[in-house]
């Protein structure tokens, strides 16, 4: 069971090829070889590549791992914010990134699918109002995917930050410094709402992530959000990037390419709009209500692939290898 589920967070060979630009799988089980890369032998002799041995691996041929803060918002609600988050932390993990992924929402329904028992666990009030340690507040999921997990205490943190005499633009990266440098990419899921707490999230954000489904009510909330965010931007004078990304396209449903289309059109949106789409898959549901991912199936799933392409997107991965392509063909 253990060894599944280790095998589960594994990479294959393909995919690590595919990284490099189109590797064979000959060509990664060599550089395994010669830098002495630890792989994991399955029982169909087959080899699969652990987290820690992905880092090493890339670092190798020298993909730098970024350090950014990415937050999901939209006060529109369902859309997609907390599967998209969880299934970008763990997908993240498996590349040997050190995640820290926070929650925010009142729901704690990141927490619960990372498992994590929410009840008597600190979470970001307590941070904020009873000066807790943020250290003491952190679950370790695996050994490089950690969460600052959220229950309904978290229901008071809006109160609080409003009542207080709290300084939005730095809460969160002050009380993230003294942990800052044990992770890579730092992930905030954020609650359906125009509150204190997504301003105070957006002011500790270097990237906003978007989701939003292709129907009209959906872009009803992209509108507001969007002149939510703007006006954040000035008032604190900030320098963080959005970018929108379409979860739940089904080809099938003419809607769905037709909105896209319309927001495509517009010229100031087009270079906010994420180069991937997450398709529509009860793959993701299912493994979610049973707190798994939808890396732990045995199966694959096309959104099995949306996620990788969507993780690798932002992690830099994609313009690594096409810079890495062009170089050697120069
Ligand atoms: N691509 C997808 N395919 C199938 N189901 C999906 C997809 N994306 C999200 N869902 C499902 O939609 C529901 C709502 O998703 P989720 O909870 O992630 O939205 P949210 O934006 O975080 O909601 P809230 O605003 O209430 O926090 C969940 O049941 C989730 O499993
Ligand atoms: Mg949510």
């Amino acid at each position: 069971m253990e060894n599944q589920r280790t095998e589960r967070h594994a990479l294959t060979p393909n995919e690590i090829g595919d990284c490099l630009g189109g590797m064979t799988v000959q060509g990664v089980y060599r550089i395994l070889k010669s830098h002495n890369i630890q792989a994991i032998q399955t029982n169909s002799k087959r080899k699969l590549i652990p987290p820690l041995s992905v880092r090493q691996l890339l670092e190798e041929r020298g993909f730098q791992y970024p350090k950014k803060n990415v937050s999901f918002q939209i006060v529109k609600g369902g859309v997609g914010k907390t599967s998209l988050s969880f299934s970008l932390a763990i997908r993240a993990s498996h590349y040997g990134v050190r995640v820290l992924a926070i929650d925010l929402d009142q729901q704690g329904n990141l927490t619960k699918s990372l498992d994590v028992e929410a009840r008597n666990c600190l979470v970001w009030l307590d941070i904020i109002r009873d000066r807790t340690r943020i250290e003491e507040s952190i679950k370790k999921v695996t050994e490089n995917l950690h969460l600052i997990p959220s229950n309904l205490n978290n229901s008071r943190l809006d109160v609080e930050l409003t009542s207080s005499a709290v300084n939005l633009k730095d809460m969160m990266k002050d009380c993230l410094a003294p942990i800052r440098n044990n992770y890579d990419l730092i992930i905030i899921d954020c609650p359906p709402a125009i509150n204190k707490i997504n301003t105070a999230a957006t002011c500790a954000s270097d990237l906003i992530v978007i989701p939003i489904n292709p129907d009209p009510y959906a872009m009803d909330g992209l509108e507001f959000t969007l002149a939510e965010l703007t006006k954040i931007k000035k008032d604190f004078k900030l320098n963080f990037d959005f970018q929108i990304l379409w979860n739940r396209y089904d080809a099938r449903e003419r809607l769905g390419a037709f909105y896209m289309h319309e927001l495509a059109k517009n010229e100031d949106r087009i270079n906010n709009i994420l180069p991937v789409v997450i398709r529509t898959d009860t793959a993701l549901k299912n493994a979610i209500f049973d707190s798994k991912s939808i890396f732990d199936l045995p199966k694959k799933s096309t959104i099995r692939e949306d996620i990788d392409q969507f993780t690798r997107e932002i992690l830099g991965l994609n313009a690594w290898k096409e810079n890495t392509i062009k170089a050697a063909n120069a």
